[in-house]
């Protein structure tokens, strides 16, 4: 299908945590025969340490620092890898900057409704959302949801669809997309 990987773009996918950008991501790669790289793995890789507890030991900035040097590192190669970032990336200008110059960046759009049934799943992974209340959960979900509006190339609505129907989507929208390489 894809007959160009070397010279084809990243593809990242955005969006908040516990929507499904790594699982959707997967099916993604696969399908499309591509390289899958999931950024919060790659910083517990390189960092030897589960994300909650750099959190905890060394604090959300060295998080951030380390995720930046990831997800640059990663769009500096223009060799088609389906990148994963965490839920937060995009709140630093470098990474979104990056991201939107180098790559197709998909905006996996969930609803408030549907992401509060999938929060018992993710709470425990998930430090940013320790101390919160629902409510400014609620208010943290929705300015994400702001920044992910402001920052995307394709989006695709996910409430209804599955895993595998939302790599299908993502596929027949990349192959709609002018800047897509995907044929
Ligand atoms: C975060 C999202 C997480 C992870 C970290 C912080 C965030 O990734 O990077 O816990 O600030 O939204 P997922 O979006 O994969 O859950």
């Amino acid at each position: 299908m894809d007959t160009n990987k070397q010279t084809s773009k990243n593809i990242v996918l955005i969006g908040f945590m516990g929507v499904g950008k790594t699982s959707a991501g997967k099916v993604l790669a696969n399908k499309l025969d591509r390289q899958f790289v999931d950024t919060d793995e790659q910083i517990e890789k390189e960092m030897n340490m589960p994300t909650a507890t750099i959190f905890e030991a060394l604090g959300e900035s060295a998080f951030r620092k380390k995720e930046k040097e990831v997800i640059l590192t990663l769009c500096d190669k223009q060799n088609g890898t389906i990148i994963s970032p965490g839920g937060g990336a995009f709140l630093q200008q470098e990474i979104r900057e990056a991201c939107l110059s180098s790559s197709i960046v998909i905006f996996l759009d969930l609803s408030w409704e549907a992401w509060q049934e999938r929060l018992p799943e993710i709470f425990d992974s998930r430090p940013v959302l320790h101390d919160k209340s629902v409510e400014e959960m609620k208010q943290l979900f929705n300015e994400r949801k702001k920044l992910y509006e402001q920052n995307y190339h394709v989006r695709i609505a996910i409430d209804q669809l599955s895993i595998e129907e939302t790599a299908q989507q993502m596929i027949t929208a990349l192959r709609k997309s002018e800047s897509s390489t995907i044929h």
